[in-house]
């Protein structure tokens, strides 16, 4: 849950400044996980700062800085510092200028994210102890292991186009998986962009880690996420949680009318040919 800027001490917002040089503070108006984030300019330039206190807070962020500094990719932000101080751990991040990406059909970000998704799916998990599926969904299956770095929260809100490239932000929910859970877990953003279902399954079906899933485990799995959003959202009045229900319920309905692993992509390679099913992409459930 995100607090202000102004109830951080000034232990360390002294340490802040004297790092950068300055403290010009924008509040980031996306993301609730972190406690403090935003952009912080000085003389030195512009830093993006995430710190937390709590006990839980402390934990995740430090686990967040850990990823960070092992995923040397160029699709990551580095680490440019950090420190603990008056009971806070802050973490100065490379900042990102830019959108957020669009990942409407045929939008160049969704280019952009097509090709970060095939370095991921090729990235093995750094030797940080992190998320299982099972700790990180909920649910699992033992096709879902592996040893593929997975962020699991691909959502546009994580996504900056910079004029560098697209750069992932916010790995506080890496997992160690296998590759296709990556792109198994974009779905809903992808359907809540606009694709329909049907669309979602033949853009990823051109990702090498889909197609190494078996169907019929994308069965499962679309499933069981649905289950799981539906089970939150019905205790939540929450509209992110509304949306996350639909979103993961169109891609499970799609994928159960179309057949026991017959949606599009997983196992055959380069054969899309799955058997869809005319007016059932995009149907409301
Ligand atoms: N390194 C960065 N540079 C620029 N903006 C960033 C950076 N990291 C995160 N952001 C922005 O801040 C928002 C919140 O940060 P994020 O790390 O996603 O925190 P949360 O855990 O609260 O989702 C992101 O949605 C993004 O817009
Ligand atoms: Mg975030």
């Amino acid at each position: 849950m995100r607090i202000d800027w102004t109830a951080l001490p000034e232990a360390v917002t002294k340490e802040v400044a004297d790092r950068v040089g300055g403290l010009r503070v924008v509040p980031a108006t996306t993301g609730d996980h972190a406690e403090i984030a935003a952009t912080v300019t000085g003389t030195s330039g512009t830093v993006f700062v995430k710190a937390a206190r709590s006990d839980f807070g402390v934990r995740s962020l430090r686990f967040e800085r850990r990823v960070s500094e092992a995923v040397s990719g160029p699709h990551s932000p580095a680490v440019a510092w950090h420190f603990e101080a008056a009971g806070w751990l802050a973490v100065g991040f490379e900042h990102c200028a830019g959108p957020h990406a669009d990942l409407s059909p045929g939008s160049p970000g969704l280019e952009l994210l097509g090709g970060a998704l095939t370095v991921l799916g090729e990235t093995p998990a750094p030797d940080v102890p992190l998320f299982s599926p099972q700790a990180r969904l909920g649910f699992d299956h033992p096709a879902m292991s592996g040893d593929t770095l997975v962020h699991t929260d691909l959502g546009p809100a994580n996504l900056i186009v910079t004029r560098h490239g697209l750069r992932i932000v916010d790995w506080a929910m890496a997992t160690r998986a296998a590759p296709w859970v990556e792109p198994a877990m974009l779905t809903p953003w992808l359907i809540g962009a606009g694709h329909t279902p049907e669309q979602a399954d033949r853009w990823l079906a051109r990702q090498p880690a889909w197609r190494s899933a078996d169907p019929v485990v994308l069965d499962h799995f679309a499933a069981k996420n649905a289950a799981k959003w539906a089970s939150k959202s019905a205790g939540s009045t929450a509209p992110w949680m509304r949306d996350l229900a639909a979103w993961t319920a169109q891609w499970s309905a799609y994928r159960i009318k179309t057949g026991p692993g017959g949606s599009v992509g997983g196992g055959d390679g380069e054969d899309y040919g799955g058997c869809h099913v005319e007016g059932v992409a995009g149907g409301q459930v």
